[in-house]
């Protein structure tokens, strides 16, 4: 809890709202088997949240690529992964996700997204659920990526709240990071292992319960 009611929830999209983490792994894994770049699930986990080129650039190593071929493999894995989301509705959506955002509204706060992809706005349209946010921070917003608190901040912005009554809900290692970064509440979707240094923790969208999070009962 803070010491000043929150008054925004800034939600991540990749692995919060929807579960296209996955599809951003089978981009990846995809591009890595076609280069013979050494590549898994286990590896796939340090990209979570990353931005394009820090994920290409973390899945490299110590390998050194020119940038015309970083250019076209991150062009190749986007397209992988834009392919990949034709047959998306808005029943993909995870369990919960819409709820809690709504959820959210109810209790007279405002929400935003801030995600680090450059395809979130082709996301949120799948998912129908654009005109449900106040405002969106994407990868198209700031020069930063996570784990820098650029992204929230910008959201934040958009949305007239200080920081400090920001709360961010987050799956990953690195977006828990910007979060804290940036000075807000930072909520955690996901393992211990991933989001356990999160100012809250729950395993999945579903449990997060806002009430425990601004210190309130039921909306
Ligand atoms: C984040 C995902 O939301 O967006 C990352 O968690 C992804 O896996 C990043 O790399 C950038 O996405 P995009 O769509 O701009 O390649
Ligand atoms: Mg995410």
């Amino acid at each position: 809890m803070t010491d000043v009611r929150p008054r925004a929830v800034i939600f991540d999209l990749d692995g919060v709202i929807t579960d296209t983490a996955e599809q951003h792994y089978q981009g990846w894994q995809r591009l890595a088997d076609e280069e013979g770049l050494p590549f898994d699930r286990t590896a796939n986990e340090a990209l979570r949240g990353l931005s394009r080129r820090e994920s290409l650039l973390a899945l490299l190593g110590d390998r050194q690529v020119d940038e015309p071929t970083l250019e076209a493999w991150m062009e190749r894995k986007n397209r992988y992964y834009v392919d990949s989301l034709a047959g998306m509705t808005p029943d993909d959506a995870l369990p919960g996700a819409v709820d809690l955002v709504d959820d959210a509204k109810r209790r007279g706060l405002k929400v935003a997204i801030g995600s680090s992809s450059k395809n979130a706005g082709l996301v949120l349209e799948k998912l129908q659920l654009t005109d449900r946010f106040d405002a969106v921070a994407d990868g198209h917003s700031v020069e930063r990526a996570k784990p820098a608190p650029d992204l929230f901040l910008e959201a934040a912005r958009r949305l007239d709240v200080p920081p400090g009554q920001c709360v961010v809900v987050e799956d990953a290692t690195s977006g828990v990071d910007a979060a804290l970064a940036a000075g807000m509440v930072a909520v955690g979707v996901g393992p211990a292992d991933r989001v356990g240094h999160a100012t809250y923790r729950f395993d999945t969208p579903a449990d997060i319960d806002l009430g425990v999070v601004l210190g309130e009962g039921p909306a």
